[in-house]
């Protein structure tokens, strides 16, 4: 018999942990839709209680998405249980994350609390829980290296109390694929009424082993839930790979034996808007979407896969969904076109007035490049200025002047609160000048932790398209501009950054 293994994914509340990768409501409800359509079972739209927008993120999500359930994280306490009930009120399927940490060293030096105390808590909190939802997942924090009796004792009195959902964090991603998958095994058996819940591995990968220590949790210690995120994305060296893991499971099936609901061929089309919403580019050469996971480029391997292409290749790229990138539309292409493919593409735009803002930046595009791809979509209804979130600063026009042996000089014009405003200045080079120019007016004093220039389609002609990460009193955000002009492309990702600096809302840190 097949069991079924139940995808779960995390990239918008874990993914987006990691320092930089802060997403708004609606780049949020964006990848959820996409994740809907790899048909991922579970969702973890984000951590209600940490901060009003991850709360509306939540809310958005669990009243827009239908078929995969909405799950909130909530640290295991009353008011962050409550916030995450009332955000998923609007779900079709809805579940409560709950969580503490059972590790001695978290215990004693971050909790305080006594293994008796976070016993009760633990108990406290699902039984709470699981008078609000069906559906209740506990995890105990730090989990692998917690001691093994006294985590026992935790999870048999929490699916006692109802727990749906055990799942075993190696939080800090200490674990080796042998030992794991025996933790796994040795908890469900000693456990005795592990039987009533579905046993769930959440690995991180600062060894490089998240996606091998998953597959053991699953191999050998019988769990049937992987949570993962797209690209990997999580705090620090990020968690398990989604991509990887589903297409190990699906590529090994002799090996693994397991059916999943996921479509794959969504891979990668999720994978580039996960990428160009966080600035977080995907090495060429990552397993399954990097832009060389299925090229062959020597002599020998290229004459192998013309004679038969098994002889190289395990996956067919189109299985992932390499073939989707292909051009899609052009100059003449119409408005209802367009629309289709940005449902195609699993976007939605709020209103008729933001459909209208993005074809027109199609249209422009479009006449000066002849290839409109999938990418350059993505990249234009990512461009914050035919977005409708609410902007503090707006892009509207901008000249410069570079010439060899002459200091550039740079003069933009943009909005700040609707006003237009004119900054000069001079610089290094005319992206230099031309962000200084907003700093004129800005005088932001924040810090640039990053700046990176991608080519969206490969050629000159491409869009390119730009990342700013800045960062001021601790606080990190990214800003992503397209254009075919990169200096354009850098004034604008600066704004946007300028913007989600101002509006960002400080938040509770879910391992903090
Ligand atoms: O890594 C971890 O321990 C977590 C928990 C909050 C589940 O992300
Ligand atoms: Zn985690």
């Amino acid at each position: 018999m097949t069991d079924k293994l139940i995808i779960f994914d995390t990239t918008l509340r874990d993914g987006e942990q990691s320092p930089g990768a802060s997403m708004t409501r609606d780049e949020k409800l964006r990848i959820a839709r996409q994740l809907e359509r790899l048909k991922v079972d579970v969702i973890e739209a984000g951590f209600a209680a940490s901060s009003n927008g991850d709360f509306e993120a939540v809310q958005a999500i669990a009243n827009a998405i239908k078929d995969s359930t909405i799950c909130s994280l909530s640290r295991a306490n009353d008011r962050d249980i409550s916030r995450a009930a009332e955000a998923l009120k609007g779900a079709n399927s809805a579940r409560i994350h709950t969580f503490i940490a059972t590790s001695a060293l978290h215990m004693e030096k971050k909790l305080r609390m006594s293994p008796e105390q976070v016993l009760e808590q633990a108990k406290l909190s699902v039984r709470f829980a699981r008078n609000l939802v069906a559906d209740v997942e506990f995890s105990p924090e730090d989990g692998y290296r917690s001691d093994v009796d006294f985590l026992c004792r935790v999870l048999e009195a929490v699916i006692a109390e109802g727990a749906t959902t055990i799942n075993v964090p190696d939080t800090v991603g200490y674990a080796v694929p042998e030992l794991y998958g025996n933790f796994i095994k040795t908890l469900r058996e000693r456990v005795p009424n592990s039987d009533k819940a579905i046993w769930s591995v959440h690995c991180h990968n600062d060894l490089g082993m998240a996606v091998a220590n998953s597959l053991a949790g699953v191999k050998i210690g019988g769990a049937r839930q992987v949570e993962c995120t797209i690209n990997g994305l999580g705090e620090r060296a990020g968690n398990c790979s989604l991509e990887e893991i589903v297409m190990a499971v699906r590529t090994r099936k002799d090996y693994f034996n397991l059916e999943m609901n996921i479509d794959p061929v969504h891979i990668v089309a999720a994978s580039r808007m996960v990428s160009q919403t966080t600035g977080f580019v995907v090495q060429p050469n990552k397993a399954v979407v990097g832009a060389n996971a299925f090229a062959h480029a020597s002599g020998i391997h290229q004459d192998g896969m013309l004679k038969a292409r098994e002889t190289y290749e395990i996956m067919r790229a189109e299985d992932v969904g390499w073939s989707s990138n292909k051009m899609v539309l052009g100059k003449l292409s119409g408005r209802n076109a367009f629309k289709q493919r940005l449902q195609d593409l699993g976007i939605q735009m709020d209103s008729e007035a933001d459909t209208n803002a993005a074809f027109a930046r199609f249209k422009e595009l479009a006449d000066g490049k002849s290839e409109i791809f999938d990418e350059d979509i993505l990249a234009l209804v990512s461009d914050d200025s035919v977005t409708h979130e609410k902007e503090q600063y707006g892009f509207v026009s901008l000249s410069q002047h570079s010439e060899t042996g002459e200091r550039p000089q740079a003069s933009v014009v943009f909005t700040v609160d609707g006003k237009e405003v004119r900054g000069e200045s001079d610089g290094n080079g005319p992206v230099d000048a031309s962000l200084k120019a907003i700093e004129t007016h800005v005088k932001s004093g924040a810090e640039m932790v990053l700046y990176s220039v991608n080519a969206i389609s490969g050629s000159t002609e491409s869009q390119g398209e730009v990342t700013v990460r800045l960062q001021n009193s601790g606080r990190v955000v990214n800003g992503v501009g397209a254009d075919p002009d990169i200096v354009v492309a850098s004034a604008k990702a600066y704004l946007s950054a300028l913007s989600k600096l101002q509006n960002k809302a400080d938040r509770v840190a879910a391992q903090g």
